[in-house]
């Protein structure tokens, strides 16, 4: 048994140091709550960096994951496997697609989207756009605008140019007949909480058409309720061809998926492989997950919650705090200094939250949070930023 006041020790000796790592250890949690190794409470407002829309020890995701474990966890897609069936006919229905590559990751739904843009169209470039964060392996990176990543790194897969986030002027002059894709979050997550202006993502879907480009949507922080819809797409009224999807898929199981629209079809044999995607025993939390998204009011919920917390922040608008953006409990506070100390304060007073970038507060709590919780987290948040920091402290 390890000692637990010697563990952060450990991990810090023994892990690779690609993390900068809070001051905290984190031993179990349920629900939106999350316990540290003192047993002390903490509302979530991290929601596993928007993996636990579920919250944690969601009773349907343990129930499916203990069923599955005992029949089959391992299954590659050399078989046929009923549970993957089952869960890519349903995935397929509810995002009115045609099909699913699975895999495991949010980077690798994306990697997979780009080489399945090159194979359909034939042509080679991607445009993606400033601040969009798609994530860290080579070719997800190349469309990943954050220099900081990108930069050590480099060359990366080439062909990928930059446009400006919500400039339809800027995409239309960037697409042309060397565009495989336009790849677009539906809210720039990482990149600060952005969201799509009315209107945008369906100038970029008319755009793609005209110019025999494919579009393709990165909700892999966006998807599963997040934003008061399953898909936050839904919102806009618009149809991509290739959807990335990723995060809360598998209430918290690593999973990610591809799916595709009638237009791309079949995939050739060997276009594409993982060992581990679509394994029966992500697919049966999956498979779960979906049925709580769809069939309980988590949605309607997080989007009425939502736009409560959005309008409430609004009202009480700390001087610190520049603006407050977002859609559903996707939610940030873009700050007039660094939101570090924020974070700190916050930790201090048993609320966990998320940076986007070095002065935006992000806050993706679990969907399932109890609204007394909520607002205690609301009332903390308003509380610190008004006496907890001022702008000059916030440079620390
Ligand atoms: C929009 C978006 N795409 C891709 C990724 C990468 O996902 P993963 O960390 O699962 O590789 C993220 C992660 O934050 C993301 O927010």
């Amino acid at each position: 048994m390890i000692d637990l006041q010697a563990s952060a020790a450990l991990e810090d000796a023994r892990s690779s140091g690609a993390y900068v790592k809070r001051d905290l250890t984190i031993v179990r949690g349920t629900g939106a709550i999350l316990y540290d190794d003192a047993d002390n409470r903490y509302i979530d407002l991290v929601g596993g960096q928007g993996s636990a829309n579920l919250g944690h020890a969601h009773p349907a995701i343990l129930a499916a994951l203990e069923h599955q474990m005992r029949d089959l966890i391992s299954c590659p897609e050399l078989f046929h496997n009923p549970v993957r069936a089952q869960y890519q006919d349903a995935l397929c229905r509810a995002a009115n697609m045609a099909r699913v590559f699975l895999c495991n990751s949010g980077t690798e739904a994306n990697e997979g989207a780009l080489k399945i843009a090159r194979l359909t169209t034939g042509r080679t470039n991607i445009v993606a756009t400033m601040r969009g964060f798609h994530g860290r392996t080579m070719g997800a990176l190349a469309a990943t605008w954050e220099k900081t990543y990108r930069q050590p790194f480099e060359p990366l897969m080439p062909g990928v140019r930059h446009v400006p986030y919500n400039n339809i002027d800027k995409l239309a002059e960037a697409v042309d007949e060397s565009t495989a894709a336009v790849l677009l979050e539906v809210v720039q997550g990482e990149g600060g909480v952005h969201p799509a202006q009315a209107g945008y993502l369906a100038a970029a879907r008319r755009l793609c058409d005209e110019r025999g480009a494919l579009l393709i949507l990165d909700e892999v922080q966006t998807g599963f309720g997040r934003t008061g819809y399953l898909f936050a797409h839904e919102a806009d009224d618009v149809q991509p061809d290739i959807l990335c999807l990723a995060k809360s898929i598998a209430g918290g199981v690593p999973m990610g998926a591809v799916l595709m629209s009638e237009r791309i079809g079949a995939l050739p044999p060997s276009a594409h492989g993982s060992t581990f995607g679509g394994s029966p025993l992500a697919c049966a939390a999956a498979l779960a997950a979906l049925d709580v998204y769809q069939n309980t009011d988590l949605i309607p919920r997080a989007r009425r919650l939502g736009e409560a917390v959005l309008a409430h922040l609004r009202a009480n608008l700390p001087p610190m705090a520049r603006e407050v953006r977002g859609r559903g409990l996707m939610i940030g506070v873009e700050l007039r200094g660094k939101v570090a100390p924020v974070l700190r304060a916050l930790q201090a007073r048993g609320v966990l939250a998320l940076p986007a970038g070095a002065t935006v507060l992000r806050l993706l709590p679990p969907l399932v949070i109890e609204e007394a919780d909520l607002w205690t987290a609301m009332a903390a948040v308003i509380d610190v930023l008004n006496n907890e920091t001022s702008p000059l402290r916030a440079e620390a």
